[in-house]
């Protein structure tokens, strides 16, 4: 079934939401590499690699649907913040909003019954619940630091390890 426009309009803005994410987690490691934190900054660098694979997943989505692919504008993103804290509670808030976004996508899709988007869009929805619960657990773990250098150090070098992306598009 072709992607009825107020679907198609909606897989479009959610690309752009995601590559929106990128740029902003792109933005986000420049600050904590400035701060001299290279494991938060890797681990964030990972993470707006991510969120352009999901950019790219729904983008092929549309193409594989016979839709045509519009992209939004991005916009300036922040570089500068006042802590590793406020990153990673910028980071939260921003992976809640991009969870209601899905909802509200997938909400539209089964009311339009474009049913074919919806394997997708549980995907995003699974994606997000992960998102969310690892994004909090730095913010749990910095909040318990407190300013403590030697905890914060403790943290930086363990994420380092982060440097894979998993969610590759079509798998
Ligand atoms: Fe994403
Ligand atoms: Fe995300």
């Amino acid at each position: 079934m072709a992607l009825q426009p107020e679907i198609e309009k909606a897989l479009n803005d959610q690309i752009t939401a995601e590559f929106a994410s990128s740029y902003a987690y792109l933005g986000m490691a420049a600050f904590l590499e400035a701060e001299s934190l290279p494991g938060m900054a890797q681990w964030m660098r990972t993470q707006s690699q991510e969120e352009w694979t999901h950019g790219m997943k729904i983008y092929q989505f549309v193409l594989d649907r016979d839709g045509r692919v519009a992209l939004g504008e991005l916009g300036a993103a922040a570089t500068e913040y006042e802590s590793p804290l406020a990153v990673f509670e910028a980071a939260a808030a921003h992976e809640r909003k991009i969870t209601g976004l899905i909802n509200d996508l997938y909400a539209k899709a089964t009311e339009a019954r474009d049913f074919a988007s919806l394997p997708l869009l549980d995907w995003f929805v699974a994606e997000q619940v992960e998102e969310e619960a690892a994004v909090n657990q730095i913010v749990d773990d910095l909040r318990r630091a407190g300013g403590e250098g030697h905890t914060i150090l403790m943290l930086d070098r363990e994420m380092a390890a982060r440097t894979t992306v998993p969610a590759e598009p079509g798998a």
